[in-house]
């Protein structure tokens, strides 16, 4: 059969094919990318990018490793599936979960894995009540989360996502999640005098808790560093304060390390940064770079222990057809090893400080740059404004973002934008060469749309 031509494939999509946030105003001439090696990938027309966002923050270890395709074809040749559900297991899901509870925070003790981030975040709301019900206090069903969040679409992850366009035209919410605002110290409202941004974030879920009654809060669920809603790195007095007011109400904290996890942000974990242990932790992403769908949560001992103490018909009626997915975990174990082998933390940590401060050298000065956020392995933004000095934004009409995103792209890096701020997590084998492409490409874009 011979390859349909490009014009063919793009109307066929247009047709047939309904993408994620899709709107046909934004699909008019899609890239179709058919490629990937290290930090570049290839379309269609064999044009190459440089690929900023590691696919969807999540592709780690870099596009084109053979031997994640031949651990997922060994194991699809040898079991490509079979039920996970309690009574039977799986080699590669064993492995992969005991390995990782040797690599995440010690106070981890058993995995529940997902295909994805949004199946985590369920699987960790749905535990954090039945956690409090196995406790015998069945009226702490409420989740805190915080504006900027994100945390996936489906129903309850929707309703924990603090960014209002995702409900819009979705609602009624899920009942049971509110938000408090997030540790953004460029937009911060409301420190009171002698109040860091970070004491004042952290007294926002005190309050909250207490409005609410401890009684009936279940859990608060945040990014260790907000990804999507504009990579918002929380100063360093925040996790700690909040860790203390979890022990303090009671309330469980359940770190989404989607984006965060996986050495993405120079540790293989993000609250490492801080010293702080969640009680749940949400995975997926960089848990097999994308090469195949994986995600889970991991909880504390005490969880697990309610889990396997309850009597059998009040068990942790949970379940997904998929989790424990053989093949998926055997690209999960592969993936590991890789990062271990090549210790990509590392180059995590050391390209992301190149990253952060050639985006300082480059925009520190340029009159329509606000904030410059990163710091902590490769997770940067830039944040576009109007006017620097009130830190007005421009109207939306504009659409400096998606124009400065649309540039980018023709300058051959492939990045996304939320309002006017571009984000930067390219994969964790980025060069120093293609750290400083993307920096140069950022400041010729911003200067096509913006004039400086
Ligand atoms: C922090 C975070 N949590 C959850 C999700 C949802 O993951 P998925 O799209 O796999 O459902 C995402 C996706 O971008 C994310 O960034």
């Amino acid at each position: 059969m011979a390859t349909p031509s490009p014009a063919d494939l793009i109307k066929a999509d247009q047709e047939h094919l309904i993408h994620p946030l899709h709107h046909p105003m934004d699909h008019s001439e899609p890239l179709i990318f058919v490629k990937g090696r290290g930090a570049v990938v290839t379309d269609v027309q064999g044009r190459e990018y440089l690929d900023g966002l590691a696919g969807l923050w999540n592709v780690n270890v870099g596009h084109g490793r053979e031997e994640l395709a031949q651990a997922a074809e060994r194991q699809m040749r040898e079991l490509a599936y079979f039920s996970n559900y309690v009574g039977s297991s799986n080699i590669p899901a064993i492995t992969l979960a005991d390995r990782l509870i040797g690599l995440a925070y010690k106070t981890m003790q058993a995995v529940f894995f997902t295909c994805g981030g949004a199946e985590s975040n369920e699987s960790a709301f749905k535990t954090a009540r039945f956690y409090w019900k196995a406790k015998g206090k069945p009226d702490k069903v409420k989740i805190i989360a915080r504006r900027e969040g994100y945390h996936g679409v489906t129903g309850q992850a929707m309703s924990a996502t603090g960014m209002a366009p995702y409900w819009k035209m979705f609602e009624p919410r899920v009942p049971g999640f509110l938000h408090i605002q997030p540790p953004y110290a460029y937009r911060f409202q409301g420190a009171k005098p002698g109040e860091t941004v970070g004491q004042a974030a952290a007294r926002e879920l005190e309050e909250a808790i207490l409005r609410e009654g401890q009684d009936t809060v279940a859990a608060f669920i945040a990014e260790p560093i907000i990804g999507g809603g504009g990579v918002i790195v929380p100063p360093d007095d925040y996790f700690p304060r909040i860790r203390e007011i979890c022990t303090k109400h009671q309330v469980l904290f359940i770190a989404d390390e989607v984006i965060t996890g996986f050495c993405r942000t120079g540790q293989w974990f993000a609250l490492t940064h801080w010293g702080v242990e969640p009680d749940i932790m949400s995975f997926a992403k960089g848990v097999t770079s994308g090469y195949l769908p994986l995600g889970g949560i991991m909880v504390n001992r005490e969880i697990k222990d309610a889990i396997d103490t309850v009597p059998p018909d009040s068990r942790w009626m949970h379940a997904y057809t998929y989790s424990g997915h053989p093949a998926c975990c055997a690209v999960g174990l592969k993936n590991v090893e890789i990062m271990e082998r090549e210790r990509l933390w590392e180059n995590a940590a050391r390209m992301g400080t190149r990253l952060f401060q050639g985006l300082k050298q480059t925009f520190g000065d340029h009159p329509h740059v606000g904030d410059i956020r990163g710091g902590k392995g490769l997770l940067a933004a830039v944040e576009l404004v109007a006017d620097r000095a009130t830190k007005a934004t421009f109207p939306a009409e504009q659409k400096v973002g998606p124009r400065v995103q649309a540039e980018m792209i023709k300058r051959g890096v492939a990045t996304r934008t939320r309002g006017e701020s571009v984000f930067f997590a390219p994969p964790l084998v980025i060069t120093d060469a293609q750290v400083d492409r993307l920096i140069a490409v950022a400041r010729d874009a911003v200067k096509a749309v913006l004039g400086v």
